[in-house]
């Protein structure tokens, strides 16, 4: 049997590959349902685009990488696709837009385009024996007991990274890579609740709050969710990207820095009141309870016995707590991986790698990577329009005989 184009991986980056690309494509997965990410994305409605895209939002060895793939096809773009297939969305916060119904509706879409592509699915399949010979990529498909050898012109590796090995995720991509000649960057699992040894905030579980949280050069003003196992929400996952291990975080109990004077502001107008009282007014209650445990701020007396030297000492400590986690719940839970394929040996403007001709990697498989917000999704898409159009661009120049 003979293709165009072999596409591995009906996620995102492959379904929106398919259908760009021109002449006779082929999709495999070895999963029983295209899109499974994008369909328990977002809490089953899919956060598929940032409306606030920029290259500062992704992380790479190279940063300039993503911009070209980035600019030639924006969220508006993949707005519009969204509109024309009637699919209502909303804004939820900070530009992250998700469907109102569900997730669904992003994959129905996306087979829809590849049906009018004419992309062919074959799900339930496995590739093996890849190879190249001087003209053509070759692969023996297993589907149904049946083993089909394919020969394709164009090869795109679009098997993402290693989060959630459940879903069938693996390192599948970078081993392809290497027998390929690229260069795979260090990976781990990121965008992941960070854990602590012996349920440390076991008794905080539950308490979320505002905070900025920092690691490394990155910092971030979002929620924070105290759990059974550690730290998590969305200030934790977006810091665990920048995050290295045996490194402390820094949590900003007070982002808005109004703390202090309003503690002397009522000390000057309700002295009587309890530290703790007025603390539970702007911090929940469960954690002004533990923080003597977990800080060692001392919280004893009104508002009156505080000198301004022991406010400012206390609203320091909160605004600087420092706390090195143990690790994160690994790939089990990351929403993403950190580093992959080494965007040095791929061309910026169709993704095509520069050690073999034909083969094209997209989205979360190279070394991508986007703050938690719908980035990741936003890279997949913009990616695989990249490649999808540089193959049909191809295609146009020397159809197949
Ligand atoms: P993706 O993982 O989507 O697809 C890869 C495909 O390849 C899969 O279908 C897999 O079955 C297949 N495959 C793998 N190995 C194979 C093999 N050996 N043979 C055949 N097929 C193989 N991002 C975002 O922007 N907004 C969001 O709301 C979320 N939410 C979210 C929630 C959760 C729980 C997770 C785990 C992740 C997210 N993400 C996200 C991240 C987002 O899902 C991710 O970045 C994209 O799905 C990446 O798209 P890809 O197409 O590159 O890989």
């Amino acid at each position: 049997m003979h293709v165009d184009t072999l596409i591995l991986g009906a996620g995102a980056a492959g379904m929106m590959c398919a259908a760009h690309a021109a002449g006779r494509t082929l999709v495999i997965d070895h999963a029983r349902a295209p899109g499974e990410k994008i369909r328990i994305s977002g809490g089953g409605r899919c956060n598929f685009t940032n409306m606030y895209t920029e290259p500062e939002n992704f992380l790479s060895a190279n940063p300039h990488f993503c911009k070209s793939a980035l600019g030639r096809y924006t969220p508006w773009d993949f707005i519009a696709l969204v509109d024309a297939h009637g699919i209502k969305w909303h804004e939820k916060t900070l530009g992250q837009l998700f469907c109102d119904t569900s997730a669904k509706e992003i994959i129905t879409m996306l087979r829809a385009e590849m049906t009018r592509a004419g992309a062919e699915l074959w799900l339930q399949t496995q590739v093996a024996n890849l190879s190249h010979d001087g003209s053509h990529f070759r692969a023996a498909l297993t589907r149904e007991g049946k083993t089909h050898d394919i020969t394709a012109r164009h090869l795109v590796l679009a098997t993402g990274g290693k989060s959630i090995p459940k879903m069938g995720a693996t390192g599948f991509a970078y081993d392809v890579a290497r027998q390929f000649g690229m260069d795979v960057t260090e990976t781990r699992a990121a965008l992941v609740p960070f854990t602590f040894p012996e349920g440390r905030f076991a008794d905080l579980s539950g308490t979320a709050l505002p905070v900025r949280a920092s690691a490394g050069d990155g910092q971030f003003d979002e929620a924070m969710l105290f759990t059974h196992r550690g730290l998590s929400g969305p200030a934790m996952l977006q810091i665990s990207s920048y995050w290295q291990e045996g490194a402390p975080i820094t949590l900003d109990l007070d982002p808005g820095g109004r703390l202090l004077d309003t503690l002397r502001q009522q000390r000057a107008q309700s002295g009587r009141r309890a530290l703790k009282t007025e603390l539970g007014r702007h911090l929940p209650a469960r954690l002004v309870a533990a923080l003597a445990d977990h800080t060692g701020c001392v919280l004893t007396g009104n508002l009156a016995d505080q000198s301004d030297a022991a406010l400012a000492e206390l609203c320091d400590r909160l605004r600087h707590w420092q706390l090195t986690p143990g690790g994160t719940e690994g790939y089990r839970t990351a929403e993403v991986t950190l580093g992959g394929i080494d965007t040095g040996g791929v061309s910026s403007k169709t993704m095509e790698a520069r050690s073999q001709p034909g083969l094209y990697v997209i989205g979360e498989a190279l070394d991508v990577t986007g703050w938690l917000g719908g980035y990741n999704f936003q890279w997949a898409w913009a990616s695989g329009v990249a490649a999808g159009r540089a193959i049909a661009q191809r295609q146009q120049q020397a159809p197949l005989a």
